[in-house]
């Protein structure tokens, strides 16, 4: 309605307790909420993964019912990409490494997507997730550059009890490879401890972890301590950082990440 302000998350449905906490979020503040749940085919580079991601709309509508929210937006793909589509929104640099070197074009169909859905919603603000810290950057920048008139909130990692990031790909996850997920948190919060003790060198870390995971049988892509604000490789001045990994389990692709502040040390945080 006239005057009202629109929040908005993006999301490609099956719904998890993540994406109800960014549903949460987007309530405290806005007068109305829209969430839009749309698996969409440029941002997956492989056909089978795009075939087999997770479909639940009929329980991610009730989902959304009971928490009241205003609009649910699900367009179809001949809705989005009716014809061949003849621009793309590409976000250099902070698109180039990690899961977009792990995933060529990804990032261009994320930004692609989320320009057009920013369009069609016209929000005031949106809400994204920080467990895909990269992603993250990528849109605040794409919003930063092409002077989108919108606000992009970040909304912490949820987490299960254990400390696995919520994610729709952990239902790929077989029960043993459940309980083996969470070493990828452990290992990040380790990382996070010996570099806050500051004895061993960033590529020494990076080196080990990825080690550790490979011999605990995970495929990692990359296990990598950036500075925070551009996502490049950490320096040793660089105070406010953050290490993103992504690793293959058995058939599943899982990504996370952990920030750290520099200037509080070891014993603060
Ligand atoms: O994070 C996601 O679920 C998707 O990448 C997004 C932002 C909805 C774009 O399709």
């Amino acid at each position: 309605m006239a005057g009202e302000s629109i929040a908005f998350v993006p999301t490609m449905g099956n719904l998890h307790a993540g994406h109800l906490q960014l549903v949460n979020a987007a309530k405290t503040q806005a007068d109305r909420v829209v969430v839009s749940m749309f698996v969409n085919p440029t941002q997956f580079d492989e056909q089978g993964d795009y075939a087999n991601y997770p479909r639940t709309e009929e329980a991610d509508i009730d989902k959304l019912q009971a928490l009241a929210v205003d609009v649910a937006y699900v367009p179809a793909v001949e809705e989005m990409y009716p014809d061949d589509i003849l621009t793309k929104v590409s976000v250099s640099q902070v698109s180039d490494n990690y899961c977009g070197a792990a995933r060529p074009g990804h990032f261009d169909g994320v930004a692609t997507i989320v320009c057009k859905l920013f369009n069609i919603v016209q929000p005031d603000k949106v809400f994204f997730g920080e467990k895909d810290f990269q992603q993250l950057m990528v849109i605040r920048t794409m919003v930063a550059d092409l002077n989108v008139p919108v606000e992009v909130v970040a909304v912490p990692t949820f987490r299960e009890l254990d400390g696995l990031a919520m994610s729709s790909r952990n239902t790929y996850l077989s029960e043993a490879e459940r309980q083996q997920a969470v070493q990828l948190y452990q290992a990040l919060c380790q990382a996070k401890q010996a570099v806050l003790e500051q004895h061993k060198r960033f590529i020494e870390i990076e080196r080990y972890y990825l080690q550790l995971l490979t011999g605990q049988g995970f495929e990692p892509d990359y296990f990598s301590i950036c500075r925070r604000h551009d996502l490049q490789a950490a320096t040793d001045g660089d105070k406010q950082l953050i290490i993103l990994v992504a690793a293959r389990l058995g058939k599943t692709r899982l990504i996370d990440n952990i920030q750290i502040d520099l200037t509080v040390g070891p014993l603060n945080y």
